[in-house]
């Protein structure tokens, strides 16, 4: 008896069917990065009323590819936090509305915490819990101690922009088009990671928080120098671009491996199993940002230097999707089933 996942927090409008062994039966992801484009971020407005037009046809399609019907579903699971107020209630109404009309349960998933679980799906039947957890995306940039899939310690975070926002941000400055991360990375690699020498901000500071406006601002300051720039009519040579990307990311890559080590070492005790003394303690690593290749190699030096075991989501379950939804089966193993007034909640979560 399979469930049926769907995600719909920020820009894409997604679904899935995932048995409890974590097999995939569909899985359908509709991304509106078309209509985000030309404002380089995602409007709030804009994405909530795509959603609205492509959620029925995505579970349809995901359903179909399944060869599921909706009887045989188990439940209905919704991520209805954290995210964008308009996107996440789109979702959530649709979930609901289905699991009245199948009569399936319904249950309420922290889209947090399926970021992280994204690993586990990668190595089940193994078990990564328990394990210090990156999660770095469009919206979070944030450090826990994760116990089990549902129970998150929230040890530090950015302070300011989340790494992914500064990637399109900085996209944007150069023209690389919506969402950002991809296009610098891919110049990226043709670029000297050392030609600028922008600010690793916090990066010795004695705790697990980040802040990434200031590079933003010193690439803005490297691109034109201060005061009004018209990004349109400035012409800067490809090579100049590549270095800047490439020194931009080392920056970020930096701060994050930094940070994410400091974690592991901290809090390396409580991260082995009394069932399995001696192993090492892992590194998760999930989000958007968590499919750069630079940010990939780098955590795997530094987590082989360092002893740690390093599990990071294969990229299409990086960015968004629903197939990490399959976290809710570690609700439904409970019994722990989301009544039919679940409301959304949009804030930032803290991985309770
Ligand atoms: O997890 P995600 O799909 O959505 C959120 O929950 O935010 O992450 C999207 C973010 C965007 O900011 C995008 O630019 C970034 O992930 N991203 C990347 C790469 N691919 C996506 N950032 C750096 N390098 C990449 N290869
Ligand atoms: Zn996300």
């Amino acid at each position: 008896m399979p469930l049926l996942t769907i995600e719909t927090t920020c820009d894409e409008t997604a679904a899935a069917v995932v048995e409890r062994s974590g097999k995939v039966l569909g899985s359908a992801v509709a991304t509106q990065e078309k209509l985000h484009e030309r404002f380089t971020g995602v409007v709030p407005e804009i994405a909530s009323r795509a959603h609205v037009e492509r959620i029925l046809p995505v579970i349809d399609e995901t359903l179909r590819q399944s060869g599921v019907p909706p009887e045989r579903l188990t439940a209905i699971a919704v991520a209805h936090t954290p995210g964008l107020a308009g996107s996440l209630l789109v979702g959530v109404v649709a979930a609901k509305t289905l699991s009245v009309v199948w009569d399936k349960p319904l249950v309420a998933i922290n889209h947090l915490h399926a970021h992280l679980y994204a690993c586990q799906l990668t190595v089940l039947p193994r078990d990564i819990y328990p394990c210090i957890g990156l999660i770095v995306s469009g919206g979070h940039t944030s450090l826990y101690r994760a116990a089990s899939p549902l129970d998150l310690k929230y040890l530090g975070g950015t302070i300011d922009d989340a790494a992914g926002e500064a990637f399109d941000k900085v996209a944007a400055m150069l023209r690389l088009g919506f969402p950002g991360g991809p296009a610098v990375s891919r110049l990226a690699a043709t670029g000297d990671p050392q030609a600028f020498r922008f600010p690793r901000a916090m990066i010795h500071d004695a705790n697990f928080d980040f802040s990434f406006s200031g590079l933003k601002t010193a690439v803005r300051y490297a691109i034109a120098g201060p005061g009004k720039v018209d990004f349109d009519s400035l012409q800067i040579s490809d090579g100049k671009r590549a270095d800047l990307c490439a020194s931009f990311e080392a920056a970020v890559v930096d701060c994050l491996v930094t940070k994410s080590i400091r974690a592991v070492r901290q809090h390396a005790a409580g991260l082995t199993r009394s069932d399995a003394p001696g192993e090492p303690p892992r590194l998760c690593v999930g989000g958007g940002v968590a499919a750069n290749p630079r940010l990939r190699q780098s955590l795997e030096a530094a987590c082989d230097a360092a002893g740690i075991e390093l599990i990071i989501a294969p990229p299409e379950l990086c960015t968004d999707n629903a197939v990490m939804g399959a976290i809710g089966w570690e609700k439904v193993i409970r019994g722990d089933f989301a009544p039919l007034n679940l409301d959304i909640q949009p804030g930032l979560q803290r991985g309770h």
